[in-house]
């Protein structure tokens, strides 16, 4: 079958998402090893989405795929509430690598968010979640009502109301002394909501694709004081920014930040299958001793799906991908900056680890084209494009992408600002 006949009929029957589906070509994979995956017409591709953000350990990996089939082959299905050895060992895990207590487990990201907004609701009796203006926390309605992605827009009209905090970026100067612009914004927010009426604050362990911007140094450990203060949870989404992304097995270390409430995904399976979770820490853990939690879902903490975040946190610990992505991503960024001093339409970069993005003065799709000749699939968003692949990729990979993506720039036409 040639792929033109393959792709129309997969078109037929199903959707593709976030897209008009008459101009989605959707590509035809056909195999993929370690940070690269091969079309149906024989070409390998640096995945510099690494898929969804979320093949963290890389493609193929044989651990994780060893210990699926095991429980494949144990037992593949099992009512929610089983107990199975494979599930003990992952809470034992997260609860390990996330210094939090206990996990709810859930089949995606946005449920994970849902979630951690219903049992953060049940603890504290309040119901407001503040969140960042330039944020992401799932696709869901409640979710989608929370920050201000742009994709909340089809759905304006019915969704709950928002408490969104400002986070301009670059940052504004502010007088030697005052708080940054993000943590006054969330201090008025604070005071005009009233902080007794809040719940939670919600943020991304580092901002994905709504600009991956750095916050500023009085941000998190400001937001932590407030929620001390105020009896309010706050929950770090690390769904993306998770499990040795950012150079970190979770960004908010960066901060030095320790959150009531972690949400997980994407690369928690490193996406070999579906599972996410929001992992509590002890006081709501306790609480949920003889207070009822009113959560759960058919397909509750998925054998497969289990077997494969524990293959996959296995994976990520034994390879050394922690520090092999904070070393590796520290030279793309280098490489990356020599270039934006290089390249006039070059406006920033930015990122840290396996997370970065490059900031151009014009729209990113001539680069994202250039890119695609050169056999790098890099995602975009307006005028920016991200460098994400997987933890695996090593230094002379990153050697590779960095001079096809060097030559991209200069096809691309970015040796040349744009018109004003
Ligand atoms: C920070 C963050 N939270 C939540 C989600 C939602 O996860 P999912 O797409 O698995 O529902 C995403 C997905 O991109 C994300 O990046």
């Amino acid at each position: 079958m040639n792929s033109s006949s393959l792709r129309d009929r997969q078109a037929q029957g199903l959707f593709f998402t976030w897209s008009a589906q008459g101009s989605t070509r959707g590509m035809e994979v056909v195999d993929a090893k370690g940070a690269q995956f091969q079309l149906a017409d024989g070409r390998w591709v640096w995945d510099l989405e690494s898929q969804v953000y979320n093949v963290n350990a890389g493609h193929q990996h044989p651990h994780i795929k060893a210990r699926m089939i095991e429980q494949i082959n144990t037992l593949p299905a099992c009512a929610p509430n089983a107990v199975l050895e494979i599930r003990a060992t992952l809470g034992e895990l997260l609860s390990k690598k996330t210094g939090l207590t206990k996990s709810f487990l859930t089949c995606g990201g946005s449920e994970a968010v849902e979630n951690a907004i219903k049992i953060a609701r049940l603890v504290t009796g309040r119901s407001k979640v503040l969140a960042r203006r330039h944020s992401y926390h799932g696709a869901s309605l409640a979710v989608l009502g929370v920050s201000g992605d742009p994709r909340r827009a089809p759905f304006e009209r019915d969704l709950q109301e928002s408490y969104l905090i400002d986070d301009p970026f670059p940052h504004p100067p502010t007088a030697a002394g005052a708080p940054s612009a993000w943590l006054a914004s969330f201090d008025a927010l604070l005071e005009r909501v009233g902080a007794d009426s809040v719940a939670a604050v919600l943020l991304e362990g580092f901002t994905g694709t709504n600009g991956m911007q750095e916050p500023p140094a009085d941000f998190w450990p400001g937001v932590r004081a407030r929620c001390d203060a105020h009896g309010i949870m706050l929950i770090d989404d690390e769904i993306f920014s998770g499990f040795g992304r950012t150079g970190r097995w979770f960004a908010a270390e960066h901060w030095g930040v320790r959150p009531d409430m972690m949400t997980v995904g994407k690369g928690l399976t490193s996406g070999y299958a579906p599972l996410a979770g929001v992992v509590v820490n002890e006081p709501i853990a306790s609480h949920f001793e003889d207070h009822k939690l009113w959560c759960g879902l058919t397909h509750y903490a998925h054998p497969v799906s289990c077997a494969a975040a524990v293959g996959s946190i296995e994976a990520i610990e034994a390879d050394g991908l922690v520090p092999l992505a904070a070393q590796v991503g520290a030279a793309l960024r280098s490489g990356l900056e020599e270039m934006a001093a290089r390249y006039p339409g070059v406006v920033r970069v930015l990122g840290r680890g396996m997370m970065l993005g490059v900031v151009l003065d014009r729209p990113a799709a001539a680069l994202v084209e250039q890119g695609w000749a050169r056999d790098l699939y890099i995602p975009s968003r307006e005028d920016t494009v991200f460098i994400c692949p997987p933890l695996c990729l090593g230094r002379e990979g990153a050697g590779e992408i960095l001079s096809r993506v060097d030559a991209a720039m200069t096809a691309a036409g970015l040796d040349v600002a744009a018109a004003q």
